[in-house]
């Protein structure tokens, strides 16, 4: 397979890699660049958690051809906290018991910030649809759902994109 040079933002940083020509975004991510937070599930586009933001819009890594994103802003769970300091997101999950397994847990951060970067007080159906795509075989969906309403801050509407 013929190789192909790419370059793209990954969490703010450059990145200029050489990449086959068939590659996913998935395969890119975990198996060139070090970043493994995006999971290989069912890698057709059914289960959600290789999800990653790709300038700013929730999309499936394991379906997504690497080449397209040239030139793209990508986001994943390595770039959520700040300073050593956990993402809001992040800390709701923690707080709320959102993960049991884990599998499920990234890909759920990257829907629920595609969501909140948007819409920083969604209702809770909004929250429900925004995470229709992610499979979670483990919580019930009730603690992450409440996570990510508590993110929210509420009615306060603390939620700063981060
Ligand atoms: S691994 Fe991409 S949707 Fe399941
Ligand atoms: S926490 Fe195990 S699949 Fe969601």
């Amino acid at each position: 397979m013929s190789q192909v040079p790419i370059q793209f933002k990954l969490n703010g940083q450059d990145k200029a890699e050489f990449i086959d020509e068939a590659a996913t975004l998935l395969s890119v991510l975990r198996g060139k660049v070090g970043i493994t937070s995006p999971k290989a599930g069912c890698e057709q586009g059914t289960c959600g958690t290789c999800s990653v933001l790709i300038d700013g819009e929730l999309r499936l890594s394991c379906i997504t051809l690497a080449q397209t994103c040239a030139g793209a802003s990508i986001e994943t769970v390595e770039g959520m906290d700040t300073d050593g300091k956990l993402h809001p997101l992040q800390q709701a999950f923690l707080d709320r018991f959102a993960a049991q397994c884990g599998f499920c847990t990234t890909g759920m951060l990257m829907a629920a910030k595609a969501l909140l970067d948007k819409n920083p007080n969604p209702t809770r159906e909004e929250v429900v649809d925004a995470i229709s795509g992610n499979i979670c075989r483990c919580t019930g969906y009730e603690p992450i759902i409440e996570a990510i309403l508590d993110a929210t801050g509420g009615s306060a509407g603390s939620y700063r994109r981060a």
